[in-house]
């Protein structure tokens, strides 16, 4: 039984976000060309290639699974959007956050990641956060169905 619930938690925690929620999530957000949309934990990479293709703006896919960033890649190519999409290997946990050119991030991932990367995200100045199923520590802004939305003030200049 122990067992059985450990398999169902991780498929869970590893499943796609479902391709009408994406649909969502595109409409809600208005991306144009100009966004830079990262998707944190990209798995198999239709969120960022059917971004990409709506809005025609660029994508970006981090994935920390050999296996994952293989088919994200693969999934971008078939679609045709190589020119708007990269997919990087690496832990999330060890990217710099701060140094990318980037408008939104997109997470679907367990909270205790969550948890761990929001200090580093709250330093990505006029960023707009899209967390699915889970809240970050934060007051969100709004949120749209299962989506939580945040927006991380701009710098005084
Ligand atoms: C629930 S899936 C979401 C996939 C995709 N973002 C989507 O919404 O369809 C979570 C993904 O995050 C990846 N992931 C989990 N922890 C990670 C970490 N520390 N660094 C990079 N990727 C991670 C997993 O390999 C998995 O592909």
């Amino acid at each position: 039984m122990i067992f059985l619930m450990a398999v169902l938690a991780f498929c869970q925690s590893d499943a796609p976000t479902p391709v009408s929620e994406c649909e969502k999530m595109c409409k809600q957000l208005k991306l144009t060309k100009k966004d830079v949309f990262y998707d944190l934990g990209c798995g198999d990479g239709r969120l960022v290639t059917l971004v990409a293709m709506r809005s025609g703006c660029r994508a970006v896919g981090i994935d920390y699974d050999a296996k994952k960033v293989e088919l994200a890649k693969k999934t971008v190519k078939e679609n045709g959007v190589g020119h708007l999409v990269r997919i990087y290997h690496a832990d999330l946990l060890h990217v710099d956050f701060e140094k990318l050119t980037v408008t939104v991030f997109y997470l679907y991932l367990p909270r205790e990641l969550i948890e761990k990367l929001t200090p580093k995200l709250l330093n990505c100045p006029g960023v707009t956060i899209v967390s699915y199923i889970h809240p970050l520590p934060l007051k969100h802004k709004k949120k749209v169905g299962d989506f939580f939305i945040y927006e991380i003030p701009k710098r005084e200049k």
